[in-house]
């Protein structure tokens, strides 16, 4: 059984405790089994028969790093044809979101190219994402469809992850997102397109099993909560869980709304009322954030504390995807989570394994070192948390990551500048 001693801290992050309890053990060993783990604990109290028997290679130096699970990338949007540095421009010199959506930018924009690229290229989006995500640590990503729009093109990307999911060692875990925006055919028959969405492609993403999750996007310019709920008792209907983009731009009562249908999280969450916390907190919804999005769209950060206070989890995400949030690295979300979402290190850390895992319903198997969990960990030649997310390019860190209790990614950094200060 393969094990990894002389770890500086190893961070649990189990499911018990609040927000910020990620249980560290100090000076610590992991031992796994296949792609198991078999037992955490203290270094001097690791039994005898984990390291019997063990071969060449089969034990692995923690280097006093850290060690903790592999991170959870729970929202993002990972496959779509060009991008859109355009707007960024022109949002930089004061443009809405909305206003550029009107003008044909946007999500549409991105739509219009996404239906003219192969599913090979769709493929190849998906391949070289994960592996830069990978070099960040992240070892399972949620990945949304949504910019198909239509039959052939929300089944082309939903098969680019299905498919590529049997190659990558990166779990990914696929999300249907054809209520992301009405696409222009059906500017003068929304109703029309919810038909295509509840009578069509939903039955056939179930049936070829190509998604876990039903996402709508709630939002003005987007899908009021009538329409909404439509959509999700439809995918409910057919065995996909529900998920909600919402209160992004505006307070419209997206918390309530989460409740109400049993939303598995509600991400964005910038205007949400105290009342939708408080629905959210009782019907057991995480809440997902994703400061960069806020950050790139200027929208006020959602404050975690309210939050954590009311019993909600918080899960953090990159949200990755060409308009609102062009970066595919959850550490620089964390980071940025812990000044604009009020959240500690410890805090985001959590959000990005323990509380990811079940914002995608994962949480049995992944998101937390110990006995039975999947042997996705990583080793950060780093202090402690606090001093990794301080650090404000946590991903120019030296990370390694094992996914299945196999390295997937070694860094030999020999001329590394500086690491991540030290407390
Ligand atoms: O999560 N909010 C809606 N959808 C995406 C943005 C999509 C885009 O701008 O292309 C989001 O932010
Ligand atoms: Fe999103």
């Amino acid at each position: 059984m393969p094990v990894m001693r002389n770890i500086g801290t190893l961070y649990q992050c189990l499911d018990e405790g609040g927000q910020g309890d990620v249980q560290p053990i100090h000076d610590a060993a992991l031992v796994w089994h296949g792609d198991t783990i078999t037992w955490v604990g203290k270094d001097s109290e690791l039994p005898s028969d984990g390291v019997e028997g063990l071969g060449d290679g089969e034990s692995h130096n923690g280097q006093c790093s850290c060690v903790m699970p592999g991170l959870i990338d729970c929202h993002t949007h990972l496959t779509f044809g060009g991008w859109r540095a355009d707007e960024f421009a022109l949002r930089c010199k004061g443009a809405s979101y909305l206003d550029i959506a009107k003008q044909g930018g946007g999500i549409m924009k991105t739509v219009r190219q996404t239906r003219q690229v192969s599913l090979d290229r769709l493929k190849w989006c998906v391949c070289s994402r994960s592996v830069r995500m990978r070099r960040h640590g992240v070892t399972t990503i949620e990945c949304k469809s949504g910019y198909g729009l239509d039959v052939e093109t929300e089944l082309k990307i939903l098969r680019a992850y299905q498919q590529m999911s049997q190659t990558l060692p990166t779990r990914l875990v696929p999300t249907f997102l054809g209520a992301h925006v009405v696409p222009p055919e059906f500017e003068d028959n929304r109703a029309g397109y919810l038909d295509l969405l509840c009578e069509e492609l939903i039955p056939q993403v179930a049936e070829e099993g190509l998604a876990q999750f039903n996402d709508v996007f709630v939002e003005d310019g987007a899908f009021t909560p009538d329409e909404a709920r439509r959509v999700i008792e439809c995918g409910k209907q057919h065995g996909l869980a529900p998920k909600l983009h919402v209160d992004q731009l505006r307070d419209g009562g997206g918390g309530e709304l989460a409740a109400d249908v049993g939303a598995v999280s509600a991400d964005h969450l910038e205007y949400t009322s105290d009342a939708g916390i408080a629905a959210m907190a009782k019907a057991g919804v995480v809440a997902v954030t994703l400061p960069m999005a806020s950050l790139v769209l200027r929208q006020p950060p959602l404050d975690a504390r309210r939050f954590i206070d009311a019993g909600v989890p918080v899960a953090v995400a990159t949200d990755f995807n060409p308009g609102s949030a062009p970066c595919d690295d959850l550490p620089r979300s964390m980071s940025l989570a812990c000044p604009m979402n009020y959240m500690t290190p410890c805090e985001a850390l959590k959000g990005a394994t323990t509380y990811a895992a079940k914002a995608i319903q994962h949480g049995d198997r992944i998101g937390s070192l110990k006995p039975g969990m999947q042997a996705d960990f990583i080793q950060l030649r780093c202090h402690s948390i606090d001093a990794w997310l301080y650090w404000q390019a946590p991903s120019s860190c030296d990370i390694d990551v094992y996914i299945a209790g196999n390295p997937a990614r070694r860094t030999h950094n020999q001329d590394a500048p500086e690491q991540p200060p030290h407390a």
